[in-house]
């Protein structure tokens, strides 16, 4: 466990060798833009699985070619959204409708004013009506944890409508100490993923050492 670990219990930072490959791959400048979403694409996958860890499950009965078992699936009866924060959040979400093909896609437009680093909203696609809200399960998708003000819009889409904290988990690669103190100054009981925790933000907002750009390096802009 790394000390950041340590600090907030709802941490999770992933490291192996093909998390740690992959980042390399990122971050380095040569890298272009199809090897940059090739190494995205594996990294989101390997962060997926852990985000997906705690999803309520259920037995059923099936039959196998050889004989009739029981067997563990995904409960059925409650609501999986996976929210992407536009743009850069999309390179998840080809791996979360892959891994949770019931998964509902609800998109979050916000950009960052370069000016004040807090985010401008232009794409809404939560307003929704939410019956039952401990049954809703929500993975928010962002590469890029800098300030946390995005992430902290984003999760209160959710906990407005009642959807617990502890059912959200927001899925990053690369964040910022100053990110993620944001984050869970606010909502200590959501959960985070990341892969790696970088030293700092520059003074335009960008995280050091950092892949630049995500959005740019992923779509070539
Ligand atoms: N968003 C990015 O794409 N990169 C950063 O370093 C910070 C925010």
């Amino acid at each position: 466990m790394t000390n950041k670990e340590q600090e907030y219990k709802n941490l999770k930072i992933i490291s192996n060798p093909i998390v740690n490959q992959s980042l390399c791959i990122m971050r380095n400048k040569e890298t272009d833009t199809q090897g940059v979403r090739l190494a995205a694409r594996k990294l989101t996958r390997i962060l997926l699985y852990e985000a997906t860890k705690n999803l309520p499950q259920r037995n059923i009965e099936i039959e196998t070619p050889l004989t009739k078992c029981t067997a563990q699936t995904i409960n059925s009866d409650i609501t999986i959204i996976i929210s992407p924060i536009l743009r850069a959040g999309l390179i998840f979400t080809d791996e979360a409708v892959d891994i949770l093909p019931q998964a509902t896609i609800r998109h979050i437009g916000m950009y960052r004013d370069e000016k004040t680093l807090k985010p401008v909203w232009y794409y809404n696609k939560v307003p929704m009506p939410v019956e039952d809200p401990s049954k809703y399960y929500v993975f928010i998708t962002d590469p890029m944890l800098a300030t946390g003000n995005s992430l902290v819009e984003a999760i209160k889409l959710y906990t407005s409508k009642g959807i617990p904290q502890k059912n959200i988990c927001c899925v990053c690669m690369i964040s910022a100490p100053q990110g993620i103190k944001t984050v869970f100054e606010e909502f200590p009981n959501i959960k985070l993923i990341v892969a790696a925790v970088d030293s700092h933000l520059n003074e335009r907002g960008y995280i050091v050492p950092g892949m630049g750009d995500a959005g740019d390096r992923i779509f070539n802009t």
